[in-house]
């Protein structure tokens, strides 16, 4: 008996290590994932007990036992076993998966819309907010009706060509602020869908080098003419050499990863400036555009905001800097100056709106797809949540949440553009 017992163990586990090697295969990343293992092996226990038993709240254990896992492992107890998988998953496939339905929805960041909207995204007084966040839930609302998105000033528009142009928009303040020229050499570290690399090659002839973790990304992105090199930016250090010294560096939506929540230190910020540092000629410009948490993230009301909170921190990885000045202290210590710093926040809600109605406009998911990345990923289902829309759920969306003031007048985050000039070596 007791011998069957192990034999039907054994086999369990080669039938899921199997399965999840075969899934594996099939994503883009096409990494093992130990998390995923050991949830994978709850999964078919749960179902073993569904059979015997025939109750199937047991469905719910291995949910519970990644919640317990992130907790316990994770937040508690700070070990980090496969650090950026979910990262890695989250951009090679599931935001691939979803660009497959929709191309509009590839920039990964927002745009500049004032010029667009004709609404000032810096003010921010309660009238200002009150009229923008009105109009978001509306639109939000509105697109699971198929109601035609509207402007602040109620006429339609077209939200692909808001999503595109106002791209457009922030690469030619991006352009300005920063002066590219033909001569400048210019580094973008955790460059998305390239189209930022492409705008500054075609319309200042700029040199410009591109990297980013996420090996699909790379791979476009030499397919596309551009230098680009595959790097953490934990390990910007070991590249120095081989990247030599730029003009301008641009780090768009992408340091919110910088830091690994727990594990990290704030100094973290410290010696990826002093690498920023080293990389820049004298008199360089670094412009980063990077969320960062107001408040605690404003839980301190209990509601659900802790399951917004808990599936955006757990389906991203990373963890902001604290607003306002986290990042901008270790300036002057690397030798770096502000010179412009803006709080974007709105222009980052709007975006996020835009992009949720172009999600819905087109609704086709592949189940199977994602249901295969989640076998391979560690935390998939909380990627899924965080940036997938539902009906009748605003203000249980997490990726929006972060952005939505709340009735005490509290904003999860904010959002900041700041420009960096070198004024000496180190
Ligand atoms: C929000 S997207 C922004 C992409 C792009 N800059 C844009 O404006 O569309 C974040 C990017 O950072 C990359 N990334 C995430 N973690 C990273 C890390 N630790 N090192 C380097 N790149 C990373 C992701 O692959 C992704 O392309």
């Amino acid at each position: 008996m007791r011998n069957n017992n192990k034999s039907l163990i054994f086999l369990i586990i080669i039938v899921v290590l199997i399965i999840q090697i075969f899934s594996t295969y099939l994503t883009n990343t096409k990494k093992f994932s130990i998390q995923a293992f050991l949830r994978n092996l709850v999964w078919a226990y749960a179902f073993y007990q569904i059979y015997y038993t025939k109750n199937i709240l047991w469905l719910l254990f291995p949910i519970l036992f990644n919640f317990l896992y992130n907790y316990i492992i994770r937040y508690k107890l700070n070990i980090i076993i496969e650090p950026y998988l979910t990262t890695e998953y989250l951009y090679n496939d599931f935001f691939e998966y979803v660009i497959e339905n929709n191309k509009n929805l590839n920039y990964y960041t927002e745009g500049s819309y004032e010029k667009l909207l004709n609404i000032n995204t810096m003010d921010l007084s309660d009238k200002n907010i009150n009229k923008i966040m009105n109009w978001g839930e509306k639109q939000y609302n509105n697109s699971f009706n198929n109601l035609s998105p509207v402007d602040l000033d109620n006429k339609t528009i077209n939200t692909d060509y808001i999503a595109h142009q106002g791209q457009k928009d922030k690469y030619e303040w991006i352009v300005k602020n920063l002066n590219i020229n033909k001569n400048s050499r210019v580094l973008e570290l955790g460059f998305g869908k390239l189209d930022l690399m492409k705008y500054i090659r075609a319309n200042t002839g700029a040199k410009i080098v591109g990297c980013n973790l996420c090996i699909e990304h790379v791979i476009d992105a030499i397919n596309n003419g551009f230098e680009a090199h595959q790097v953490d930016h934990k390990h910007l250090k070991n590249y120095i050499n081989k990247l030599g010294k730029f003009d301008i560096i641009i780090t768009n939506g992408t340091l919110e990863y910088l830091k690994i929540g727990g594990g990290d230190k704030e100094e973290i910020y410290d010696d990826f400036m002093k690498n920023i540092n080293i990389l820049l000629n004298k008199g360089g410009k670094w412009y980063t555009t990077t969320i960062h948490y107001n408040n605690n993230f404003c839980l301190n009301t209990f509601d659900l905001n802790k399951y917004n909170y808990y599936n955006l921190a757990l389906g991203n990885e990373g963890c902001y800097p604290v607003f306002p000045n986290e990042l901008t202290k270790f300036a002057k210590k690397n030798n770096l100056k502000v010179v412009k710093q803006e709080n974007r926040w709105l222009d980052y809600y709007i975006y996020s709106i835009i992009w949720f109605c172009g999600c819905i406009k087109n609704r086709k998911t592949n189940i199977f797809k994602h249901l295969n990345a989640y076998i391979a990923a560690p935390n998939y289902l909380e990627s899924y949540l965080c940036y997938t829309p539902f009906k009748n759920l605003y203000y249980y969306q997490p990726w929006l949440w972060q952005f939505i003031q709340n009735k005490n007048g509290c904003v999860p985050t904010y959002h900041q553009w700041i420009i960096f000039e070198k004024i000496n070596h180190l």
